[in-house]
């Protein structure tokens, strides 16, 4: 047997995206990813891959599964062996039955790297206050004491072993993970000397990465934590952490390039700004964007290489947006970022710079236009096959449509004759518009399922009692609450249930609810509208207490103790038989 917990520390470690990628070439649609089916014939491609609930679905023929899945039924490999082919490609040792216990690494690394950070952070906060260079370096740069403290600005002091007078265990393995130590030639040495020190914070609040940048000049400019089990650049934002709440605020994000820039923003008095780290935009980013508010607006230098950046950017919004979200592109003038502009024209000229910035749809047909000839019709054909997988991309179904009528006039073709030209409806529909395959809304049940599917562990503390039985769906929901009851404190993942499902009775409803939470947006709050459903759900439950009790008062009355219960109950009060306390709001 291979330990349970090393199938789940491989199914960490791969992206399921990866993997079918190396047999199915796959398409990014939407949130997904796309194939034709491998696994039974077909000509429109129904095989969709999710990158953030890592696993396939077919909605042709209902294979599914996690990457290891796949590959068994790939190429028809047994578990082990299919696991044994990953683990390899992920650069993992399958353990041994015979040693027995497989080490859960990873939660222990977790704390340890995370605590490392922890204290570096206050190590390099405490040096700041005692070095006067860097002190004068951040006032030159107009940064108050308040804001650095704000963005937990610290200072790395030159020396090659200052972290081992800091750390009790200048050795231990987890400062080289975290990133804080170098190991070269059998010599360790801290890899931030003489820098000031940005913290970078995730979304919990904890130090997962540094930027230092050099005082003056000197190569690099910043130098970054390197990536680590803590911190991947293309998932984190510098400064999302500082900004939530002026972001919620404000109603708006504004995305820049540079950790002064946000620091410089803030100082300012524009506290909803945040940072890619030095790379571009990803799908990942404009995800968790979206998520914190409707208006995102990216922020790039005026030149090539902003601009560059920002069609990235676009490039990646595309099939994220919905209608009610809007995405804009300023382009500050040639030579400013927005540190440099914001100090020089202030606030108020900068919120008005935001104010004009370009629509997403605009930024997209200006750029196109502008790499053709519109004036020729080889120019204007050439626009069009440019734009048209563009468009097709965009999520929200009434902006791609006004960008579909804009096409066609700016192409001077009709709308019919735009869509004669390319076949839409032969290619994969947009997943806004097969969002919903059904219009009936879901019984509570399903919901559940659904809910519970895409984030396990929300059932850790479900009383049983609250389910009536029946239905398909409520089986497989106690089934469901089971496993996660049974995996304790590990955390389950979505795939981990689908993979515990196989082959049971359970599985083709479950295949068919995965297929739904499938296309549904990333990561809304889950978490709340589960407890929506819960309460839902006890009421219900209340409901038909109440009345078998009217019922049973009917035929043969009530003992003093069912009087005084149904009476609770009909006052709002909750049923003795689920956890008493929940109280009405
Ligand atoms: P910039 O070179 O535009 O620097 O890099 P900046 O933000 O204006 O910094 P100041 O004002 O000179 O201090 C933008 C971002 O690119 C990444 C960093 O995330 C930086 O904030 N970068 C840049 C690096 O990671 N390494 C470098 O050497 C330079
Ligand atoms: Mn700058």
């Amino acid at each position: 047997m291979i330990p349970q917990s090393f199938v789940q520390d491989l199914l960490n470690r791969l992206d399921i995206v990866d993997v079918v990628d190396r047999y199915v070439p796959l398409k990014k649609a939407g949130a997904n990813y796309v194939a034709c089916c491998p696994f039974h014939s077909e000509k429109s491609p129904s095989f969709s891959v999710s990158p953030t609930k890592q696993f396939y679905h077919c909605f042709g023929c209902g294979a599914h599964g996690s990457a290891i899945g796949f590959v068994m039924e790939h190429q028809g490999l047994g578990f082990v062996e299919a696991v044994g082919e990953l683990a390899r490609s992920a650069g993992l040792t399958v353990p041994k039955e015979e040693s027995g216990h497989y080490e859960r690494k990873t939660e222990g690394d977790f704390e340890a790297l995370t605590e490392a950070m922890q204290h570096a952070t206050h190590y390099y906060r405490d040096e700041l206050k005692r070095s006067e260079g860097a002190i004068a370096y951040l006032k030159k740069r107009g940064l108050s004491g308040e804001i650095a403290a704000r963005f937990g600005i610290g200072y790395a002091p030159g020396g090659w072993q200052n972290l081992a007078t800091v750390f009790s265990d200048y050795q231990a393995k987890s400062l080289v993970q975290a990133g804080l130590v170098i190991e070269g030639e059998g010599k360790r040495y801290d890899r931030f000397r003489d820098r000031i020190m940005f913290p970078i914070i995730n979304q919990k609040g904890a130090v997962i990465g540094f930027g230092g940048r050099v005082l003056e000049t000197g190569e690099p400019k910043y130098l970054n934590s390197p990536e680590t089990p803590l911190f991947e650049k293309g998932r984190e934002l510098y400064g999302l952490f500082q900004a939530r709440q002026a972001i919620r605020a404000a109603g708006k994000v504004i995305v820049v390039e540079g950790y002064m820039d946000v620091v410089a923003l803030a100082q300012h008095g524009v506290e909803y700004a945040v940072a890619t780290l030095g790379t571009a935009t990803t799908p990942v980013h404009v995800q968790k964007l979206l998520r914190q508010t409707d208006n995102v607006v990216f922020c790039f230098d005026g030149d090539t290489a902003g601009r560059k950046a920002a069609w990235r950017a676009l490039e990646n919004s595309l099939a994220l947006v919905g209608d009610e979200k809007s995405i804009k592109f300023l382009f500050l003038p040639q030579g400013e970022d927005p540190d440099s502009y914001i100090r020089k024209e202030g606030k108020a000229a900068f919120e008005a710079q935001l104010e004009s910035a370009m629509p997403m749809s605009e930024f997209l047909l200006r750029e196109l236009a502008a790499g053709v000839d519109m004036q020729t019709m080889e120019g204007r054909a050439h626009f069009l096959k440019l734009a048209q997988p563009l468009v097709q991309q965009v999520a929200a179904p009434a902006l791609r449509m006004m960008l579909q009528q804009r096409l066609s006039e700016l192409a001077g073709v009709t709308r019919n004759e735009l869509e004669g030209l390319i076949p839409v409806k032969s290619t994969v529909k947009p997943a806004a518009t097969r969002s919903r395959p059904s219009r009936k809304p879901p019984s509570l049940a399903r919901k559940l399922l659904q809910l519970l599917l895409v984030q396990p562990e929300l059932g850790a503390d479900f009383d049983l009692s609250l389910l009536g039985e029946g239905s398909e769906e409520l089986k497989t929901l106690s089934a469901l609450l089971g496993l996660v009851a049974a995996s304790h404190s590990q955390s389950t993942t979505t795939v981990a249930v689908l993979e515990s499902f196989r082959g049971t009775s359970h599985e083709a409803l479950l295949s068919e609810v995965s297929g739904e939470i499938l296309q549904w947006d990333e990561e809304f709050e889950v978490a709340e509208e589960f407890a929506g459903a819960l309460e839902q759900l006890k009421k219900s439950g209340r409901q038909r207490r109440i009345e078998s009790l009217l019922a049973l008062s009917r035929v043969q009355g009530l003992s003093p103790e069912e009087k005084q219960e149904l009476q609770r109950l009909l006052q709002g009060g909750s049923a003795p038989t689920n956890s008493a306390q929940s109280t009405q709001k």
